[in-house]
């Protein structure tokens, strides 16, 4: 089945939920990584919203992505603790060596990176993120491995 026909039926089988929509966008979101342009309609058609509802609600919140997401996404700390110990120059780093910045994935949908607000492992910062596994005083040589390894 296509992608529209699966959005439907995740979208169909929450419909009843009370606030049906923010259980169908994390429902469509978890399958495929992000919320589609085109998954709009179709949401919107099931629970008899219009599209400019659903639109909305999907740019409103920062969790839903709008773009592809790639295969491994590798998250740079951003918050206060990361920061004061070179979080900004890390990320500066890997837009120099992958090209991508914030949210950005690379050509062939293996790459995304992207900031997160605290890991919880402040002690140990700058912290990035790869998968569920966060790694703790990353240096700008060791986030090149892992990116290295990412792609
Ligand atoms: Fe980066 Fe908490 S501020 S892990």
């Amino acid at each position: 089945a296509g992608r529209p026909q699966r959005v439907r039926e995740l979208a169909t089988e929450r419909k009843r939920m009370r606030g049906a929509l923010m259980p169908i966008l994390h429902a469509v979101q978890e399958e495929f990584g992000w919320i589609s342009q085109t998954d709009i309609p179709v949401i919107a058609d099931v629970l008899n919203l219009s599209v400019a509802e659903v639109h909305g609600v999907v740019t409103f919140y920062r969790d839903f992505r709008r773009e592809p997401v790639g295969r491994t996404v590798v998250r740079i700390c951003q918050a206060e603790a990361c920061r004061s110990v070179g979080a900004v120059d890390l990320a500066e780093h890997a837009k120099r060596s992958t090209g991508l910045g914030f949210g950005e994935t690379t050509y062939d949908g293996r790459l995304t990176v992207d900031e997160v607000f605290c890991l919880g492992n402040c002690a140990l910062g700058p912290a990035v993120q790869v998968g569920d596994k966060v790694h703790g005083r990353v240096t700008p040589a060791r986030l090149d491995a892992i990116l290295g390894e990412a792609r």
